[in-house]
């Protein structure tokens, strides 16, 4: 039994895929679980009660009072009892809900109280899905750390053939087995990541800095702490807002700032992602004032920053892992394998400017993974959330050899 001991709040939604609920609700129970289901109003109109709490072997909580004897449903001991959440079925409704913290029903409470991670499988009608306000919504979820299981094709309810089925139940079961199997790879270890642009000042209002979003190093930062680390994230300006209990955010601004925080912090650690995109140059003076318009050109003098990747190359113990990013425009791989030779990293990530959807702002990315072996792993264009999984991945495995040649 997989799931043994494994507290899970199990929300339903109003949908036509209710029903296969009661199946996943008997995987996982199957499987170990203990099992909280929580319906929303009209999931009772696709399913009873009765079968969600005879197979789960609990009453279910679906009203904010029993009607009975005014018993309260706490959803705040709900969400702090369980180790995750899943909400399968998700309508179209719940996601939106969800992404705005509409409470109007019990299952949106607990999930705004519940302080682990949340899977969401959407099911809907394939127009309902790939609305531009359904999809957004699914983008703030995803940013938020919680986890999408992406609809299948096939026959929808409505007669149509599209993407919207809910995933299947016993997928949805390895998913969640999964999930608890990943989150002990990294449990009690510490890592630090680097996020963002830096913003070098010229005067009061005027800085050099750069595209990035800081997107790829908060996929990062929440894949790591949903594989069991504790995360530091040093971030640079960016408008991503930190939600997951188990990264502390450090935000800095300049290359200096971060490479002050970053050299204190690394030898704490059992590892780090360098994934901000740091100015190499910052202006020789700073003036005071706003720099005002004259005829002539303006000439501002620049030096080069610390490269804080190299610094911590020279810092770095026997058992660290230190992972950094390269974006190339030529001769990428060799360039990205002498960058990992030249600043002691275990791992890099090259992305290629030269690859539609991978760089700066957008919300894929396509990379390839090179080692000290020097041997390219090649990756598909993929989210950034699916590409921070595939690198954890890499810093798991990496870890495991470096405990091997140790042992
Ligand atoms: N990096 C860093 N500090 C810097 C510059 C870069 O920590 N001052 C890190 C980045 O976060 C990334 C890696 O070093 O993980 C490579 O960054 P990149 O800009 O590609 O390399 P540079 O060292 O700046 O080399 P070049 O400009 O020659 O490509």
């Amino acid at each position: 039994m997989r799931l043994s001991g494994k507290h899970i709040v199990l929300g339903v939604t109003g949908s036509i895929a209710a029903y296969k609920a009661a199946y996943l609700l008997r995987g996982l129970v199957k499987e170990g679980a203990e099992v909280q289901v929580v319906m929303t109003p009209s999931a009772k109109e696709f399913i009873t009660p009765v079968t969600m709490s005879a197979l789960s072997g609990k009453p279910v909580a679906s009203e904010f009072f029993s009607a009975n004897d005014g018993t309260w449903h706490s959803h705040v001991d709900m969400g702090q009892w369980a180790d995750l959440m899943l909400i399968a079925p998700a309508t179209a409704a719940t996601l939106g809900k969800m992404a705005s913290a509409v409470c109007d029903n019990l299952l949106i409470t607990t999930y705004l109280s519940a302080k682990c991670k949340v899977i969401i499988a959407p099911a809907m009608d394939l127009d309902m899905f790939r609305h531009p306000a359904n999809l957004r919504n699914i983008e703030i979820l995803r940013s938020y750390g919680n986890l999408i299981i992406e609809p299948g094709e096939g026959a929808l309810a409505s007669g149509l053939h599209g993407k919207g089925r809910m995933e299947e139940p016993e997928n949805i079961v390895e998913e969640v087995v999964k999930f608890f199997s990943q989150k002990k790879k990294l449990l009690n270890k510490h890592f630090l990541v680097t996020a963002g642009p830096t913003y070098e000042k010229i005067d009061p209002v005027r800085f050099i800095g750069n595209y990035s979003s800081g997107k790829m190093g908060y996929a990062i930062a929440n894949e790591l702490a949903l594989a069991g680390a504790k995360v530091t994230l040093v971030s640079g300006p960016v408008e991503i807002k930190n939600t997951n209990p188990d990264i502390q955010v450090i935000r800095v601004e300049s290359a200096k700032q971060m490479h002050e925080k970053c050299v204190s912090i690394f030898p704490e650690t059992d590892g780090a992602v360098m994934c901000a995109a740091v100015a190499d140059f910052t202006p020789v003076s700073f003036s005071d004032s706003k720099i005002k318009r004259e005829k002539d050109d303006l000439v501002i003098q620049l030096k080069p920053t610390s490269d804080i990747a190299g610094d911590l190359g020279c810092l770095k113990s026997e058992n660290q892992i230190l992972v950094g990013f390269a974006l190339e425009t030529n001769d990428e791989l060799s360039n990205a394998y002498s960058k990992l030779q030249r600043k002691n990293l275990d791992l890099i990530v090259l992305n290629s400017l030269n690859d539609t959807g991978a760089g700066f702002g957008v919300d894929t990315n396509k990379i390839t993974l090179i080692g000290k072996d020097n041997n390219p792993a090649f990756f598909e264009l993929k989210s950034k959330t699916e590409v921070a999984a595939d690198i954890v991945a890499a810093i798991v495995s990496e870890m495991e050899k470096k405990r091997k040649i140790q042992a």
